[in-house]
């Protein structure tokens, strides 16, 4: 440990005392297992009222619930009224938030301008540093483009990769890729920051990029990001407050125009799920709606990394229904969840399956729209691991290599199939 480190991690405990940081101290995690279709339902009302970390609309399946210590006596005589089954999991959140907070400062060694680790979380900054590094030592395989600014003003960037025009008449297919709309999921940014560089700068893949574009935004909610580093690390939300809302915040998975507010997502501003005052509202939404409508003839695959779950989900997502090519759907996401686990070193174990039917209907997701607007045949929301232990979405920092690693084998597999099928 770095003499330099440990200042780090008293400079953290000194601004968390200083700055009003929001604390989750003696909040709990509950695993709550629906058991009857009346407890499923009773679940589902409360919805509003809590900050379910993973819903469940399944019976057989769990909830994780965050609870504030003011309500857990509540909570827990609601559940026991009916019967539900639940465990507390973590009986205070602040701990693994600290935890994480305390590992991230202490392996973070100090990273040279344009520089990438996955040893440690990245600043936004540092992120997009990187990004920028990528297209000016690269500049024959990989350019940077600006698809809009964070509602704060800050640039959302895309890197395209491609080894150059195609030969024949047909353009080369494309896969999109996005990762951090939900910011507080972090272990989604360095799984699109891993592709980057494996992509562009191992050399050993170049057959990856021989015959197959790719436009990587790799922190599309840069806003949402910072605040979940400086402030509130369970943001999940964009960080603006709309004219005449009460609370900060729209739910970019909820802001997407294809069937938006038809259910699973509320039109209340202070809810976890707001969708916002209209469909793309938001200019973090729009920016990635910009850049894929011009480019969407040539886009055969949609990748959107949130986490967690270790689930491959596909559309559509707004009500369970199966799109015509669910059949297609299914096995391709299949092919990358085995490449995935059988290289998987913290034994993740990833379900493929249609979003609503096997999560909960939610309308105006990045997914959803890009099948249902830009006519992406294939489209996947990955909802990555928690790691080898339930960290939620405080991944310890080494376990972030495990995590990009194995998952840039599914992405292999997608390419695969896109590179045999386009
Ligand atoms: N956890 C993601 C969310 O709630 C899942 C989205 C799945 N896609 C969908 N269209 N419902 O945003
Ligand atoms: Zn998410």
């Amino acid at each position: 440990i770095q003499f330099r480190n440990l200042l780090r991690v008293l400079v953290f405990w000194a601004t968390l005392i200083v700055i009003n940081c929001t604390s989750y101290n003696n909040y709990a995690i509950y695993k709550v297992i629906p058991e009857t279709k009346n407890q499923l339902e009773f679940l589902k009302s409360l919805h509003e009222k809590f900050d379910f970390w993973k819903e469940s609309r399944q019976i057989g399946l769990p909830s994780d619930v965050m609870v504030a210590p003011q309500d857990q006596q509540e909570f827990e005589n609601m559940l026991n009224r009916n019967n539900l089954q639940y465990e507390v999991v973590i009986n205070n959140v602040e701990t693994i938030i600290q935890k994480q907070k305390v590992e991230t400062l202490l392996t973070r060694s100090s990273l040279g301008l344009g520089d990438v680790t996955f040893n440690s979380f990245m600043y936004y900054s540092e992120q997009m540093a990187y990004v920028r590094r990528v297209a000016e030592d690269y500049p024959d395989k990989a350019s940077v483009e600006t698809i809009g600014q964070s509602y704060e003003g800050t640039d959302i960037l895309l890197l395209k990769i491609s080894s150059g025009p195609s030969e024949t008449s047909t353009p080369k297919p494309m896969i999109f890729i996005d990762a951090g709309i939900h910011c507080r999921e972090w272990i989604a940014p360095p799984v699109a920051l891993y592709i980057i560089q494996q992509l562009v700068e191992n050399t050993t893949n170049a057959a990856l990029i021989e015959n197959v574009d790719w436009a990587i935004a790799p922190n599309v909610n840069p806003d949402g990001y910072s605040y979940t580093q400086t402030t509130n690390r369970l943001w999940r939300k964009n960080r603006r407050l709309a004219e005449g809302d009460a609370c900060y915040g729209i739910d970019l998975n909820r802001n997407f125009g294809y069937m938006w507010m038809f259910d699973g997502a509320s039109n209340y501003s202070c809810d976890q799920t707001y969708a916002g005052p209209s469909s793309f509202s938001e200019p973090e939404s729009r920016a990635i709606r910009d850049w894929i409508l011009p480019n969407k003839d040539n886009i055969k695959l949609y990748l959107t990394f949130h986490s967690y779950g270790e689930m491959i989900l596909y559309p559509w997502g707004y009500a369970p229904i199966y799109t015509e090519n669910a059949d297609d759907l299914q096995r391709v996401g299949e092919l990358a969840a085995e490449a995935i686990e059988s290289s998987s070193t913290i034994n993740s174990n990833y379900t493929v399956a249609n979003s609503a039917i096997f999560l909960y209907p939610a309308a105006g997701a990045s997914d959803d729209w890009a099948v249902g607007e830009a006519e992406i045949k294939l489209s996947y929301t990955v909802e990555l691991p928690n790691g080898d232990a339930p960290y939620y979405f405080m991944i310890p920092a080494r376990q972030i290599l495990p995590v990009v690693q194995e998952t840039f084998q599914g992405v292999q597999a997608f390419h695969k199939y896109i590179e045999e099928e386009f």
